[in-house]
């Protein structure tokens, strides 16, 4: 494997490569300077992930397509989306960036199963706002429909840390249900066994951020039915791809508002929905649980305050660049991007499953995530690193995945080469057994108890480090 250049800080590649700031410059900078460094910047960066060997993240490689939104979002750029009356357009495209998404998530089968209900939802400003404002719902009407004062929420052990963000932010005891040990969901049975009169709502995934996998939710919305506590499907990762996975004739378990217990729903615009970052969906089965999200402040002397979600000002850029990419896709555009990233996807899968050191975990469909019990996936995974490929580590089991998104659609052969290397980084980690791997050197570590704590000082470091100049 040829040798990794030495690295001497990986977080900051530009310093004394470009000048620093930490202060203002006395006198402002020629924009065409500024303009000029900025694109060395981002054409660097952009060229790790055009080749097609980067894991998720980039959802969208067309530059046609980013330039658009980018285009779209100057118009609004200075917009702020809160100042109601100043910007119509900006409830406008709320309102059906909404219910263009409630629309492909079945969300109108809910009034027909009950009148009483509507289904509705606001924008948010990614995935983990989508997951924290329901919890914070589900902890509010704990209290004041059921007096319930110290609520707990049911999660699979694979669900997104952003439920545990919300668990702390807002006071709710997350309680964790194992994964089947054969097809990594959870046990319904087990998440039974966990309700009790302090639960407030069970949550599941479609799919989940491990292994891509979606959980039993029609087991889990009858669970949640027969005890009335809420349930969310967490479809941050899946929401946007998963209906056109279903459309092209794959088999997909329900994963949406046909489930008659789902009382809410968190789909991505910025990850399948082939939007700009810093954008998200939430959608509630009807408008007494989103009225828990609302927040007001009626006393206060900058005047009578009230707002949807968690943040305040919002960019109005992000909100009308949303609504361009989902009418200028449409259904066919939608439907298109997913058929080539399955096609990529089956690729990876079909080579994968050759490869007899190999275990693909679950039933994926456009994420992949496999394991070995012949070599340390953490060796293959290095070997993966030295051509360029960046797949994400995962622990409990030691696993790696990569979720295929479009990038890897634009550039020919790239299943095939990554299958191809697979292959090669398998034979790479038998002639390294008994040694460490270089990725994922940590999981070894924080397998232990002493390990994780190390491991989290070791990250709260990084962030400290990353906010200096
Ligand atoms: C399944 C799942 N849920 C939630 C999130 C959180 O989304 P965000 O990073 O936009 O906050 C992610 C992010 O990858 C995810 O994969």
């Amino acid at each position: 494997m040829p040798e990794e250049k030495p690295i001497v800080d990986p977080f900051k590649p530009y310093r004394g490569r470009f000048g620093s700031y930490e202060r203002l410059p006395e006198t402002g900078r020629d924009r065409d300077d500024i303009l000029d460094e900025l694109s060395i910047m981002a054409d660097e960066e952009n060229a790790r992930w055009k080749n097609g060997r980067i894991s998720g993240t980039f959802y969208h490689a067309g530059e046609e397509h980013r330039e658009f939104l980018n285009r779209v979002f100057s118009f609004f750029s200075h917009v702020n989306v809160l100042q109601v009356d100043l910007c119509p357009s900006m409830s406008k495209f709320e309102s059906e960036i909404v219910s263009m998404t409630a629309r492909m998530l079945n969300g109108d089968k809910v009034r027909k199963a009950n009148p009483d209900d509507e289904i509705c939802g606001t924008v948010t400003f990614g995935g983990s706002e989508s997951i924290m404002l329901p919890m914070k719902v589900y902890r509010d009407r704990g209290l004041v429909e059921k007096k319930i004062t110290a609520p707990e929420i049911i999660l699979p052990l694979t669900a997104h840390p952003a439920f545990h963000k919300a668990g702390e932010y807002f006071g709710i005891r997350m309680v964790l249900a194992p994964v089947n040990e054969k097809d990594f969901r959870v046990i319904p049975a087990e998440v039974k066994k966990l309700i009790n009169d302090n639960t407030v709502a069970v949550v599941g995934s479609a799919g989940n951020y491990p292994y891509g996998l979606i959980d039993p939710l029609d087991e889990l919305s009858d669970i949640a039915l027969e005890h009335d506590v809420g349930f969310h499907v967490d479809g941050c990762l899946g929401g946007f791809i998963l209906p056109w996975i279903e459309r092209l004739g794959y088999r997909v378990p329900v994963f949406d508002f046909r489930l008659p217990g789902l009382t809410s729903m968190s789909a991505d615009t910025h990850k399948f929905g082939f939007g700009l970052k810093g954008n998200s969906v939430v959608l509630y089965r009807n408008l007494k649980l989103r009225r828990y999200q609302f927040f007001q402040m009626a006393h206060w002397p900058g005047g009578i305050y009230a707002s949807p979600s968690m943040t305040g000002s919002r960019s109005g850029g992000l909100t009308a660049s949303t609504w361009a990419a989902m009418v200028y896709l449409g259904e066919e555009g939608y439907l298109k991007a997913t058929a080539a990233i399955m096609k990529v996807a089956d690729r990876i899968k079909e080579g994968v499953s050759g490869i007899p050191e190999l275990q693909i975990i679950g039933d994926p469909t456009f994420l992949i995530s496999f394991r070995s019990n012949d070599v340390d996936i953490f060796h293959v995974n290095d070997y993966m690193i030295s051509q360029g490929w960046r797949f994400n580590g995962l622990q409990n089991p030691p696993a790696i995945h990569f979720c295929v998104t479009m990038p890897q659609t634009l550039v020919p052969g790239v299943a095939d080469r990554l299958v191809e290397d697979l292959e090669k980084g398998v034979e790479y980690a038998r002639t390294m057994t008994g040694k460490n791997p270089r990725s994922g050197a940590l999981y070894g570590m924080s397998g232990t108890v002493d390990g994780r704590s190390q491991l989290v000082q070791v990250l709260y470091g990084t962030f400290e480090h990353l906010f200096r100049v």
